[in-house]
């Protein structure tokens, strides 16, 4: 499995643990960090910056900004798109497959989009297809079903408005 697992590795670019795998195609910009046990697909970028905490996924192809900082145990399906300065809490979900079975591997995928400046609490579940607009939070634990407009604050489930100041 060429290209699996990389070396503990501190250049000036990037740092990434020795038990992180971070795939060859993959392209990480300067400061980036990879935390142990994290995973990074084929052909991700990581914009300047970008923390992936520990026991992370991030799936093939997928687009993260500078300055992003992703927690402990997230998941992010392939081709998901994150912008710049976002932090997403630990144990957080992101879902890309509506209705999911065992072995089907032509599904429509719907990545989630998440726009910059956006906060995401811990242990959030964000279903498919959804567009997290800028300056949004979402509270703790919350079940994201629809889109979130900019600057609102969702939580709960299914996650609301409740007119909240971030
Ligand atoms: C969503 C959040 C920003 C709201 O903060 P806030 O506006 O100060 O809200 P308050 O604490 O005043 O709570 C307002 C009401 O919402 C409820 N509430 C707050 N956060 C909630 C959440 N995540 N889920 C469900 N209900 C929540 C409170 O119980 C309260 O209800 P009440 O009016 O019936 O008593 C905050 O509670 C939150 O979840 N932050 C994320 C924390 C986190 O995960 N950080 C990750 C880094 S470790």
């Amino acid at each position: 499995m060429a290209g699996a697992m990389v070396p503990e590795m501190t250049a000036q670019e990037f740092t990434i643990h020795q038990y992180a795998v971070v795939r060859r195609t993959a392209s990480l910009g300067r400061g980036v960090i990879v935390y142990p046990f994290s995973q990074v697909g084929e052909a991700v970028l990581l914009g300047e910056r970008v923390v992936i905490g520990s026991n992370c996924y991030i799936g093939d192809a997928s687009m993260i900004g500078a300055g992003t900082r992703i927690q402990h145990g997230c998941f992010l399906p392939k081709r998901s798109r994150i912008g710049e300065r976002v932090f997403i809490g630990p144990l957080t979900v992101f879902t890309d497959d509506k209705r999911p079975y065992a072995g089907n591997r032509n599904y429509n995928a719907q990545p989630p989009t998440v726009e910059d400046d956006v906060s995401i609490g811990a242990g959030c579940v964000i279903l498919p297809g959804i567009t997290i607009g800028k300056h949004a939070m979402i509270g703790a634990g919350a079940v994201v079903v629809r889109d979130v407009p900019a600057g609102a604050t969702y939580y709960g489930n299914p996650a609301k408005d409740n007119g909240g100041k971030r």
